[in-house]
């Protein structure tokens, strides 16, 4: 592949030439001012701490960061935090145009969504992730500088932004799942996969039904795409490789692990083979969990045996930061969510939809925004109830809000403008009751944990009154205009 000068991509503004992995990615990603290299940290605390403050005190887009040198570690054992933290890396990693920001970021990456061919991976027989192989009691995943990312997690998580592979021992299709492993030991990790409906979970179940252990394998590093594909639902029964591929327009190269036979990257940076046995289960947490809270210790979370590690020459283990956001995913999981949400509404039949957007403090579902142009009575109901069921809004969701087409649903103040003076709560807000969500939603007590209710907030205009509703008090865009050019110079120069 051949990778743009330095600073090319970004004096050119659109999407540089395709990459393959986290490294060749991570080049466009420095090339366009974005990545920025940390030496002599400490996996423990200092690290995650260091991101966290970066991420809360920022100024403009989150560089990725890129650690190296790690107390305790040779040179080149490196971790990589905030691969999803800015528009411009978002829209690198969906093949969009790098002026992709905001609303025009989601509906670029809508409209791929809509024309999605999904692309079969292809079975190669050697990459770089077979440079180094640990097997019997070499095994050992502390090799890596995991780290320890909050002062009350429970222990050393190596996956955070992880892909779990898994097939589904009866139809055959692989899944990849994004779910927290806490290190126990060096040759076994937990693998929390927090509610029934994801699918790894279900892929584990459906092998322990028929008394086999079910084989995982854990990549942490690889195409940053396949990191956002997995960290947030598609389709039971749709493999993200397919997906991705689709996504960007070529198939993945995959290589076979030598235990589990389960297809992983030839350029991962790291796989780890293992399997789960029925009733293997230990204790898992707390960790800083992606609500902002810690999520309670898990005392049955699944055991990963490992077998075999296999890491490329100077590895990057890929690891994010969740917690009170801003987040390694807050502004992605809004960015993918929002435009699944659009796609979906829209195949659903909603007409005159303007924008969808996921407020970045909902962390992806718990604040969704749909702005419409109304057409009919009932159009505003009929798009808050599609956008709570629907792919992108109805897993863990809990308020959404329509709005008109006036509004800029990426505006919180816009938003809460119109949720203050278009509603009155007695006519427009309706619950939905026992919606699916998971068992690390905090406002939901332990016995009722999996279901939870939506907040569906109608603050469009009265469909019947919307003639008789008062004229915004704002000037027009003509008379601004106007104003701006004469006094360009004394004030808005
Ligand atoms: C960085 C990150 C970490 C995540 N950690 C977990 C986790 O520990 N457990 C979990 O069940 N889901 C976790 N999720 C959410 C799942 O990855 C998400 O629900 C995804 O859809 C699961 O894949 P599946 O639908 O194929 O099961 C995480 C998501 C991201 C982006």
């Amino acid at each position: 592949m051949s990778l743009p000068k330095k600073n090319n991509a970004r004096a050119a503004g659109v999407l540089p030439s395709p990459y393959e992995d986290v490294r060749e990615w991570l080049k466009v990603v420095e090339s366009i001012g974005e990545l920025k290299r940390i030496d002599g940290a400490d996996w423990d605390l200092e690290i995650g701490t260091i991101a966290e403050v970066i991420y809360r005190e920022r100024k403009g887009a989150i560089p990725a960061l890129l650690f190296d040198r790690i107390k305790g570690y040779p040179k080149g054992f490196r971790i990589l935090f905030g691969q999803q933290t800015s528009y411009r890396r978002l829209a690198l990693m969906a093949g969009l145009p790098l002026d992709s920001v905001g609303l025009k970021l989601v509906a670029r990456f809508k409209e791929k969504l809509a024309a999605l061919r999904p692309l079969p991976p292809r079975i190669v027989k050697q990459g770089p992730v077979f440079e180094n192989t640990m097997s019997g009691d070499a095994v050992d995943v502390l090799k890596f500088p995991v780290p320890k990312v909050h002062e009350l997690d429970g222990g050393r998580f190596i996956g955070t932004a992880c892909i779990a592979i898994t097939r589904d021992p009866d139809e055959g299709w692989l899944n990849l799942g994004t779910y927290r492993a806490m290190v126990h030991d060096k040759k076994s990790v937990g693998l929390f996969m927090s509610s029934a409906g994801k699918h790894g979970r279900q892929h584990m179940e459906k092998y322990f039904k028929k008394g086999k252990p079910c084989p995982v394998v854990l990549c942490a590093g690889q195409d940053p795409l396949l990191l956002l594909a997995a960290g947030n639902p598609i389709e039971l029964g749709y493999s993200e490789y397919n997906y991705c591929g689709g996504i960007r327009g070529r198939p993945y190269d995959l290589v076979e692990g030598e235990v589990t036979g389960l297809p992983f990257p030839a350029s991962a940076e790291i796989a780890i083979e293992g399997f789960l046995h029925p009733g293997d289960v230990k204790a898992d947490g707390p960790f800083g969990e992606w609500l902002g809270y810690y999520g309670t210790r898990m005392e049955d979370t699944p055991v990963l045996r490992i077998e075999r590690i296999h890491h490329r020459n100077d590895p990057i283990l890929c690891v994010a930061r969740p917690g009170r956001p801003p987040t390694d995913y807050s502004l992605s999981k809004g960015m993918i969510r929002a435009a699944q949400l659009w796609d979906r509404v829209e195949k659903a039949g909603l007409p005159n939809v303007r924008g969808v957007w996921s407020l970045e403090p909902g962390i992806g579902s718990l604040f969704n925004v749909i702005s419409i142009k109304q057409a009919y009575p009932g159009h505003s109901r009929q798009a808050l109830i599609l956008a709570s069921q629907c792919l992108g809004g109805a897993y863990n969701g809990r308020f959404v809000v329509v709005v008109d087409e006036d509004i800029d649903p990426t505006s919180e103040f816009d938003v809460l403008w119109a949720m203050a003076t278009r509603c009155d709560p007695e006519q427009a807000v309706e619950i939905i009751r026992r919606a699916a969500s998971g068992s690390l939603d905090v406002c939901i007590p332990p016995e009722n944990k999996g279901h939870s209710s939506r907040c569906l907030i109608d603050a469009c205009m009265p469909y019947d009154r919307r003639h008789q509703f008062p004229p915004i008090a704002e000037s027009s865009e003509e008379l601004k205009n106007k104003i701006r050019e004469k006094w360009k110079n004394e004030i808005f120069g």
